[in-house]
This record gives structure tokens, sequence and C-alpha cells, in this order.
């Protein structure tokens, strides 16, 4: 185990400090408040940080804290090298960085380089830093914005036309221009400057366009990927994912040094080979958006690992701030054999504040704050049943979004309970790090019942879980070193015979 107040090297696996690391994600807003505003701050984050650390993941990664209007909670920056004040100042951002160190924890900020906010200055300063239709009576193109409806507004000040990937406010950067290229950078050596630890980077599939401005033909298929229903009538091959996306990736890359680039890439592994030359992991998309059922699951891991069964530059994600929380993805009852998988497949791992509790769903906010919908699965973090707001925020506050129970309980609730699903994610994460390289798929040949999910991690460890509805037989294991439902007592690592829906183990073979 680490050490406490020390960031290691890993130098026992003798790969960079992220080579199968747990990033923990922290979405600023809802995770906890410290000045009884009813958002989360960066104090707040200080404040919890124990919790992180004793979970026993590696870094933080946090959604975006500067300054924004948060048309896009956050995702629309105002400024790239400020913090918001609603989240506090950089000398609050210094001290979390400083505080997540000595506790051993690497610091990722969120970098969002494909479009700012249409309040960022640049925007009336800088117009030629973005992309403009040629034309001044409309958009040049058939294009759709990823959350719906046509990808070029009018400029009111201008009356000309302007890209955007996403919501109209958030106007697109043209990163073909090199003073795009470099102010961005910039902001990366900003933060790395004050000891950040790498970035995530958002939406990069969308960070280069056609240069021709082409048409997007009509879908013959559903998208790898789910998108908005109106994106979804399009072939997006011109609107993203430009052949000459290594440009633009290589300026952010040199300006990130050897720290971690992880991208977000929304589009099938197989289309990612230009991205991960310049980033150093990508997230598998395929397998969040995977039906909860063997066969699919196993060929959504498969395609990530098919060139690389050390998942090397793999990112696992089975849960984050835009898509719905595990319980009311994958069903309450899977929740533990999810964490069993992500928690066990070679490459680094995401997890999103709350999952480590079963956190599922809420109503979100009413009036809405994410006009995508989104605000369910952006609840306060729950820490405590027992005090006002599940501790999120002082009693008189009043919480940007409801604060909701969670069936477990909360943090503490759970902490004092050894079949709690936090204790599952805990061990999970600390016998993570015994694993052997490499993942095998096991088959029916080798006595894995239908419905039954199982491989092999290096030559010594075995990990089963039954995805289908039905009781099945166990796969033969030798000792069990974790169960999904049951603590880790004598009895609770008996090797069992059967499995229940949504039950699992990972065991020595
Ligand atoms: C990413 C973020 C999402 C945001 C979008 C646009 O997908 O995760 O929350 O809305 O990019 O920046």
């Amino acid at each position: 185990m680490r050490e406490h107040g020390e960031v290691s090297d890993r130098a026992d696996s003798g790969g960079p400090w992220w080579r199968d690391a747990v990033v923990y994600q922290v979405y600023p807003r809802s995770f906890q408040d410290s000045d009884g505003d009813g958002e989360g701050d960066l104090r707040g984050i200080a404040a919890r940080l124990e919790h992180v650390r004793q979970l026993g993941a590696d870094a933080i990664w946090l959604s975006p804290v500067y300054p924004s209007p948060m048309a896009d909670g956050g995702y629309d920056v105002a400024d790239y090298e400020q913090v918001d004040p609603r989240f506090g100042t950089l000398a609050d951002a210094d001290a979390l960085i400083a505080a997540a160190h000595e506790r051993g924890l690497r610091l990722l900020m969120d970098v969002v380089p494909c479009h700012t906010s249409i309040e960022h200055p640049w925007f009336a300063e800088h117009p030629e830093r973005y992309v403009w239709s040629p034309r001044d009576d409309g958009p040049p193109n058939n294009w759709i914005a990823s959350f719906g409806g046509p990808a070029w507004s009018r400029d009111p000040r201008t009356g000309r036309w302007y890209l955007h990937s996403f919501y109209p406010e958030q106007p697109d950067l043209d990163w073909r221009r090199q003073d795009v290229r470099d102010a961005v950078a910039g902001a990366l050596r900003f933060w790395l400057a004050r000891g950040v630890d790498g970035f995530r980077l958002d939406a990069v599939d969308h960070l280069l366009k056609d240069s021709q401005l082409r048409d997007d033909p009509p879908a013959s298929a559903p998208p790898v990927l789910p998108e908005h229903a109106d994106a979804e009538r399009l072939e997006q091959i011109h609107s993203r994912n430009a052949p000459d996306i290594g440009g633009a990736l290589a300026a952010l890359r040199e300006a990130a040094g050897d720290t971690l680039l992880a991208g977000e890439v929304y589009l099938p592994w197989r289309q990612l080979a230009p991205y991960l030359a310049h980033v150093d992991c990508a997230f598998a998309f395929e397998l969040l958006h995977a039906p909860w059922e063997a066969a699919a699951i196993r060929a959504a891991i498969a395609a990530a690992l098919q060139d690389d069964s050390s998942g090397e530059q793999v990112a696992w994600v089975l849960s984050n701030h835009d898509f719905p929380r595990l319980p009311d993805r994958v069903g309450a009852r899977n929740a533990r054999a999810a964490a069993m998988l992500s928690l066990t497949l070679p490459g680094a791992v995401f997890v999103y504040q709350g999952d480590e509790l079963g956190m599922a769903d809420g109503p979100g906010g009413d009036p809405p704050h994410d006009r995508a919908g989104r605000d369910r699965h952006r609840h306060p973090m729950r820490w405590d049943d027992d005090l006002p707001h599940g501790d999120f925020t002082v009693s008189e506050a009043q919480p940007w979004l409801p604060a909701i129970a969670v069936a477990g309980g909360g943090v503490a609730q759970q902490r004092t309970d050894p079949d709690s699903i936090l204790h599952l994610y805990r061990d999970l994460i600390a016998l993570r790090r015994t694993l052997g390289a490499g993942l095998t798929f096991l088959g029916e040949d080798e006595g894995v019942a239908d419905g039954v999910l199982a491989y092999r991690r290096g030559d010594e460890h075995l990990v089963a879980l039954n995805l289908g509805d039905e009781p099945r037989p166990a796969p033969s294991a030798g000792r069990v070193l974790r169960r999904t439902h049951a603590a880790r007592t004598p009895a609770g690592l008996a090797a069992p015979v059967q499995l229940l829906p949504g039950e699992g183990f990972l065991a020595m073979i």
C-alpha cells in the first residue's frame, strides 16, 4: 500500500503512474459545499480528500472549475486561467493541489479546447479564432449540434454565423490556427506551473472538422455510440474527426510534456488511432454503452484490448456526469458486478463520485439547469444520512440540486457496514494492485455458463460475473479474494457453486 503523503512513481509496475490507475471524478458543484451557498467548491473538495484517499484512488479529475456562465455546467469556459468565484480562488486551487499531493493523490484538470463560452472575451476581441460560415446569409452546411438542432447560430452583434458543436453558447475555436493552439497550450502550461499532474481533454473528436465545410451525408445505420436523435440522422464524417487532427493534438501534447493526457474522444475504439498517437489514454465508450449482457460486454472490452491486452491506452469508464448513473443504466441488481468489472480490467479506470455508494439518478432540477437533461446524474454527494442535506452543505442552505438519499446509505453509514458497496469498491481497488498483466476471456469449453462473463488476469487471477437474469453455475476457482455480495470474512470468501444474477467473484485460479 502507498504511504500517506507520498506521490509514488509506481516503480513496482515500472510504468507511468497512470498505468492501471484509479481516477476518481469529482463534479465540483456537487461534491462538498464549504461556504453555504448550496454549490460545491474547491475548499469543500480539499476537506473531503480523505474519503478519496481511503478509497484507494490514485488521482482526482476535476470537472471544470473555470469562470463560466454555466450554460453547460462549466464546459462553457470564459477564462481558462482563472477559477469561478462560485468554486473559490486560484489560491484555493493551489491549496487543493498541495493537499491532494500531501495525500499521495494526483490532480487532473479538465481542459475544454474545442469551444469557449460565448462570453469568453476572445469571442468579441478575437473573432478570427472561431469557425465562421463563409456566407453571411446562413449556415454553410447541414451540420447538427451534439445536443440537437443546427450547429450554426447567428451572432447578433456581427450578423455572421458561427459554428457550435454543442450548445449555441459554446462557439467552436478554429484549431487550424496557430494562435488558438498557442493560447490553449498556454492554459495547460499555466496549470502545470501550479502543479497539476495532467488533463482530461474534453470532446476532442470535435476539435477539427472538414476544412471545406462539406455536408454530412445521411446516416445509413445507427452510430456505434448513441447520439442525440437529430445527430443520428447524419453520418458525421465531416462535422468532426477530421483526418488532420494530429497537428492540433501535438500542440496539446507539447504543452503537457510527459504529464497525463486522457482524451474524451466520443468515437468507436477502432477509430481512435490518430488520437492515441498523441494522448496517453482515451475513454472506451463502447463499454459504457454496451447492453448489460455477457456477449456484448465481452465484445466491447475486446474492441479496446484487441491490439494490446495490457490496456495501456485504455481509460475504462462506466459512468460520468453525462450519462445515467449505474443503477439506472445496468439495474440496481448489477451495480456491484459493474464495480467488479471495471476495477478488474487492465488499464486506467475512472470512477464517478457517488458510484462507490451505488448512487442512482435523482429527479434533477426544477427548473432544470441542463437543457440536455443531465441534472439527474449530478445530485450532491451523500456524506452522512444523519445530517441535513446529507452533509453536502449547511442546514440553512439550499443545495443547487436536491440532496437525495442513496439506497445503501451515505459515506458515514456505509463506512461502518462491511457489506456495503463502499467496502466493495475499497477492497477491489486494493486487490487491483495485485492483479496480473493482460486479460484473457474464458469460454464455454472452460466450463463458463451462458450469461457468465469470465476472464483471467495474468496467470493467477480469475474474475467471474453473472450478467444474466438466471442463477448460473459458478466456474471453478481457487481461493476467493472478494465476492460482490459478501464481506471479506472467512464465510464471505467461500467459493460459490452458483452465481445469482448480478453476483460475481475475484479469485485465484
Ligand atoms: C463533454 C462533457 C460534457 C459537455 C461536452 C461539451 O462531453 O463531458 O459534459 O457537455 O463535452 O463540452
